[in-house]
């Protein structure tokens, strides 16, 4: 057993790397969760394979219960939905948190926990800012954790428009938090 084992109680919904293996139970979970932003299996495995560190499932016993996908990218550009992201950004300015989705019996920290793992994954990169789309009015849990709403202009508003009425694109500083 890994140290880093040894420090999760294996008990309880925990979040660990993703694997392909684990696309079919992704895929079950987002079309249940966000039936109207649905995305190929195959956008969710380049994903994966571009930047796996930041690609994980949530554990629950012997069920996947949730996952969140993170990749590099710059600050005020969205990707497509269901869009291949081609290749990562030589010059990312930040991590970009494409989906968090957490069955609802396990929600009550898994998002916290999941962030917590980016930021410390950005740090370790040099990378001092998250960002994400928040949807399904989740712009006030979002602000407990840190990001601020950025102001969109004409452009940015184009690129939020698909993800529905009051999707709000958010930064994360971690130099201030
Ligand atoms: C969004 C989602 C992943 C959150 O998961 P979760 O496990 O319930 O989130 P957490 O409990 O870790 O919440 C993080 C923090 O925000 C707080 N919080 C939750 N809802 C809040 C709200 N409406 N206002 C302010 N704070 C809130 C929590 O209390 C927690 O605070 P703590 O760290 O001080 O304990 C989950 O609700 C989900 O899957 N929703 C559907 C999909 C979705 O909307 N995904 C996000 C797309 S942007």
């Amino acid at each position: 057993m890994s140290e880093a084992d040894q420090r999760i109680d294996m008990s309880k919904p925990h979040w660990r790397p993703a694997c392909t293996s684990d696309l079919p139970a992704i895929s079950a979970i987002a079309a249940r969760i966000h039936p109207d932003l649905a995305e190929r299996p195959e956008v969710v495995a380049e994903k994966m394979r571009l930047y796996p560190d930041g690609c994980r499932v949530l554990v629950a016993g012997e069920d996947i219960a949730g996952y969140g996908l993170t990749h590099p990218w710059t600050q005020n550009r969205i990707p497509p939905l269901d869009g291949f992201l081609e290749r990562l950004p030589d010059d990312a300015d930040c991590l970009y948190v494409h989906d968090v989705a957490v069955l609802p019996h396990v929600r009550g920290g898994a998002a916290r926990d999941y962030i917590a793992a980016v930021a410390e994954l950005a740090r370790a990169s040099g990378i001092t800012t998250l960002a994400l789309v928040s949807v399904y009015g989740t712009r006030p849990l979002w602000e407990h954790l840190g990001f601020r709403p950025v102001t969109a202009d004409a452009d940015l508003r184009a690129k939020l428009a698909p993800y529905g009425d009051g999707a709000t694109y958010m930064l994360r500083d971690l130099a201030a938090t």
